[in-house]
């Protein structure tokens, strides 16, 4: 067939098993929905017919509404309801929580194209390379205004906003290259901004990862690709570190655990921060990036009148570039059993 037919008529390609079961939703309320306007034209029309007008004498008889009919007419939908949600929710919840062994990758919007970053590995301008059946998240985020990061094959999409982290995540089964789209309106050439995502099987990812002097700051190694733009591979952890001292951050923040006018960086990241408010929350990405940006903001563990903000002095990918550093300095967790240590 066509491939323009093909694209017109049927859903994009599936590239995850998380994409088959959005679709499998999808299909379900289709269905069901369908069937549900099956029955209703039915009984108009059975209703029209069985009731029409015959002589100008009829009168339509009065019927009294009895209980059963409005437990039917307000339970079967709400019976479709519950079971969409049923499916949905725990789709929609598992879109939400990252795997803890996902490979994280640094997306940043910009008018108009998608920069990517591995941590301590490449970076590359619109073409995102991830191994196949391996769980990535990406930690998303703009330079300038918002646009939205869309996988029509993984069936994720996800808005990059400019100042803040959002993330998402895919576990790509089927190696192959599928489109990046933004999809949220961001000016002249938004409709350009197309990316690639190439799923490669996982062996050969190793391969490439390798050959991009990961862990070379600046080192350019890596054999490049016809048809696609070469950026020098950097090490956004070395990057972070030469920002923090730059910057000053060192000045305030041990790295090597001790306490010092502001909270070690050391074990820092995930580290569980007590608010003003009483409230306890993770020192995440988005957690890390806020605390640097916007230091009197309550949804951080206020260090006001202590902690400048960098808000215009740090470009967001520069801010990331620290938080990975940060994220560096976290000691690895002691792999035990089930039980918690004490
Ligand atoms: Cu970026 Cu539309």
């Amino acid at each position: 067939m066509n491939d323009l037919l093909r694209r017109m008529l049927f859903l994009p390609d599936q590239a995850s098993d998380y994409a088959r079961q959005v679709d499998g939703l999808h299909y379900f309320v289709i269905i069901t929905t369908m069937l549900a306007a099956a029955g209703v034209f039915a009984t108009a029309i059975y209703f029209f017919v069985r009731y029409r007008r015959r002589a100008d004498t009829d009168v339509t008889p009065r019927v009294e509404p009895k209980a059963i009919h409005e437990v039917i007419f307000v339970g079967l939908p709400l019976a479709f309801f519950l079971v969409w949600f049923a499916i949905g929710f725990p789709q929609f919840a598992k879109l939400q929580t990252p795997p803890k062994d996902a490979m994280d990758v640094y997306v940043q919007g910009k008018k108009w194209m998608w920069k990517f970053a591995y941590p301590g590995g490449p970076n590359s301008v619109d073409v995102l390379r991830v191994p196949a059946g391996r769980p990535v998240r990406l930690l998303i985020t703009s330079r300038d205004v918002i646009h939205s990061f869309y996988v029509p094959a993984l069936r994720v999409k996800q808005d990059a906003l400019p100042g803040r982290y959002t993330q998402t995540w895919f576990n790509a089964d089927r190696p192959g290259r599928y489109e990046i789209f933004c999809a949220e309106y961001c000016g002249l050439a938004h409709s350009g901004m197309i990316g690639e995502l190439v799923v490669m099987p996982a062996e050969e990812f190793d391969q490439w990862l390798a050959t991009q002097g990961r862990g070379v700051a600046g080192s350019q190694d890596g054999t490049p690709v016809p048809g696609e733009p070469v950026r020098p591979a950097s090490n956004v952890i070395e990057e972070g570190r030469r920002l923090a001292s730059e910057q000053g951050c060192l000045k305030c923040h041990s790295v090597d655990g001790t306490r010092h006018i502001g909270p070690t960086w050391v074990d820092l990241y995930e580290r569980n921060e007590k608010l003003q408010s009483g409230k306890s929350v993770q020192a995440d990405e988005g957690y890390l990036t806020k605390s640097m940006m916007d230091p009197a903001a309550d949804i951080v563990a206020g260090y006001q009148n202590v902690m400048p903000t960098y808000q215009g002095k740090l470009a967001p990918p520069e801010a990331a570039a620290i938080v990975e550093f940060i994220k560096s300095l976290k000691t690895p967790a002691v792999q035990s059993g089930p039980s918690e240590g004490p």
